[in-house]
């Protein structure tokens, strides 16, 4: 028997036990006749001790033989401690060690496995199996595998059940490209790795599995960001016999349901909603985040007419107030207009109007705007004495997207978005298709199967960028933790969605005839929506990093470090597969 106990159980009540830990050196100190060593497992940590004149000097120089990170085996007296340490769970008590055995030495850690590590981000990633045993990315690794669990409580209790679906597949379009795999037995043919399982869930709707969920691996390969990874778990879900409230009802419950059980933090209210269309123009961003205000106002009617050509050129001026800011000083305003100016935000300039506690008012237009005339905008924006209203002016589409950012980096600098704080809230009514400038065509804005609302059905030949489709995103502190759809489940609609999007009929039947012969065999209809996994756990966790929050992550290259892929095939893989490769990796 390796252990009788972990290392994190043992209390002031199990004094007198003989006891035998396994476990990992964390730290030794070495005071000549007497040894500690703190021993370290999932668990806990329990300190050891070894005292010559209590165990004998063989037992003592035994434990000064072991280093960081060994494997030790430890059998020993539970004793009271000295000096109790308050901070530790097990820290009334140690253990006079009796026997030391030696399972595994270790190298030198490259870094220190405590909670503040020494070790940079490129190196706790190449030895991700050594930062793993720290405490924080344990602890996120607990959160992860609890909210899992709870999901699936969840899901048994509303009579859902979980059915997998392949990976190996043809390709779904969920906007990304696709990773492929070649076949060694279809010479030349690939199979395209899921990039949600869509079309699957969709064809269980069919078979009538009417609550259907899985969680999933699902495989993209687009640019990386804090919140994105090539290969990321959804917590997928289908219904079939539902409208959008039956939809929305029922995740909210699950959400709920994994706030309470995983954090402690109990919803009473249901979710506001809004509608895309209100989202953009308020916030401009269709995931707002609404932990904090500096809403959006439009300052068209009283800025634009008045000479300034900036603004009477643009189509939207619109302003934040961000409250108490009129202190700013002079550095702080030209590092914001910096901030609006880098590459990737790419505002051309910020005019700022401060109002003075003497309510007089102070603006980078002066030259335009007299005292009435910045009165206005502040009337306007609802701003008061001390306030600053901060101003971005140009196309609507461009500007929201600026202000956007420059509101979440207000939130941020003025600590509005305390990360133990959860404001979840649905947003609907999503736009069916958006118009891609480089293709100069329509792509679907969920996917191509989510349906248009019916009231909007007679504008899809006359105007189809203003279709609204049954489609709704769940954001939660301002990151998009869901997203989903009430589906077509007519064959001819579907076509016709094909078409609007430009598939030709033969390219439609050739990537989804299946399903739209699964839709002339009595296709329910269903609706459903998808979880970002990776996004919901590190959003309760407090972080907008999802890298965290996966025990493996790939890096913004979408390369894994420790194992060194991707990589390279040798020249009899790729003969077999049929490829050659032009490109040659140095
Ligand atoms: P969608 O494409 O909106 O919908 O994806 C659902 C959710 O998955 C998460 N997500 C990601 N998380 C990490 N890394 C990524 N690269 C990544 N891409 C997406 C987001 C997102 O809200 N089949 C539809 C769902 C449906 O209609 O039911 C789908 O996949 O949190």
């Amino acid at each position: 028997m390796y252990r009788s106990h972990t290392c994190g159980e043992l209390r002031s009540q199990d004094i007198g036990q003989k006891v035998t830990l396994s476990g990992w050196v964390q730290t030794i100190r070495d005071k000549g006749n007497l040894v500690w060593v703190d021993l370290r497992d999932r668990y806990g940590i329990t300190q050891i001790v070894a005292e010559i004149e209590a165990v004998g000097a063989d037992i003592v120089e035994k434990t000064k033989e072991l280093g960081r990170e060994y494997v030790v085996q430890i059998k020993g007296e539970v004793i009271a401690r000295h000096s109790v340490n308050p901070n530790m769970s097990t820290g009334e008590i140690e253990i006079k060690a009796e026997e030391v055995n030696i399972l595994n030495a270790s190298l030198v850690p490259p870094f220190t496995i405590e909670d503040e590590t020494d070790g940079g981000e490129e190196l706790r990633m190449k030895y991700r199996y050594l930062d793993l045993r720290r405490n924080p990315v344990k602890d996120k690794l607990l959160l992860r595998s609890k909210v899992s669990l709870e999901t699936r409580k969840y899901f048994d209790s509303v009579d859902f059940i979980e059915v997998e679906t392949p990976y190996l597949i043809k390709s779904t379009p969920e906007g990304a490209r696709d990773f492929v795999v070649p076949s060694r037995m279809n010479e030349g043919e690939f199979y395209a790795l899921p990039q949600s399982p869509q079309t699957f869930k969709q064809l269980l709707m069919v078979s009538g599995y009417d609550r259907y969920y899985q969680i999933v691996k699902c495989f993209r390969d687009e640019d990386l960001r804090a919140d994105r990874q090539p290969e990321f778990t959804q917590i997928d879900c289908e219904m079939a016999f539902v409208e959008q409230e039956d939809i929305l009802q029922t995740f909210e419950g699950l959400v709920k349901h994994l706030f309470k059980s995983c954090r402690g933090v109990e919803f009473t209210e249901d979710f506001p909603r809004m509608t895309y269309a209100e989202a953009m123009e308020r916030y401009g961003s269709d995931k707002p985040d609404i932990r904090f205000e500096m809403e959006f106002c439009n300052l068209n009617a009283v800025a634009q007419g008045k000479g300034f050509g900036v603004f009477d050129s643009a189509e939207l001026v619109v302003a934040i107030n961000a409250k108490d800011c009129a202190g700013y000083t002079r550095k702080q305003l030209d590092k914001l207009v910096d901030w609006v100016k880098r590459p990737q935000i790419g505002a051309k300039g910020l005019i700022y109007c401060k109002c003075n506690e003497d309510g007089t008012f102070k603006s980078s237009v002066d030259k335009f705007f007299d005292q009435d005339a910045l009165a206005e905008w502040a009337k306007a924006a609802g701003a008061e004495k001390g306030d600053l209203l901060l101003v971005l002016s140009g196309e609507t589409d461009t500007v929201r997207k600026q202000m956007n950012e420059l509101r979440l980096h207000m939130g941020n600098e003025l600590g509005l978005r305390n990360p133990n704080v959860f404001k979840p809230l649905w947003v609907v009514d999503f736009p069916l298709l958006e118009w891609d400038e480089e293709s100069e065509r329509y792509h679907a804005m969920h996917h191509p199967f989510t349906s248009p609302k019916e009231e909007d059905l007679e504008l899809i030949d006359t105007e189809p960028g203003k279709v609204r489709a049954n489609a709704y995103d769940l954001a939660v502190n301002g990151v998009e933790i869901g997203g989903g759809s009430i589906r077509i489940h007519n064959k001819d609609l579907q076509a016709r969605m094909f078409e609007l999007l430009g598939f030709s009929d033969e390219e439609a039947k050739k990537q989804f005839g299946f399903l739209m012969n699964a839709f002339e065999f009595g296709a329910p209809p269903h609706g459903g929506i998808a979880f970002g996994f990776d996004r919901l756990v590190a959003t309760m966790g407090g972080s907008e990093s999802i890298r965290d929050y996966i025990a493996f992550p790939k890096n913004n290259s979408g390369r894994d470090i420790m194992i060194d892929s991707p990589s390279t095939l040798n020249d009899e893989q790729l003969a077999e597969l049929n490829i050659q490769t032009t490109h040659t990796v140095q």
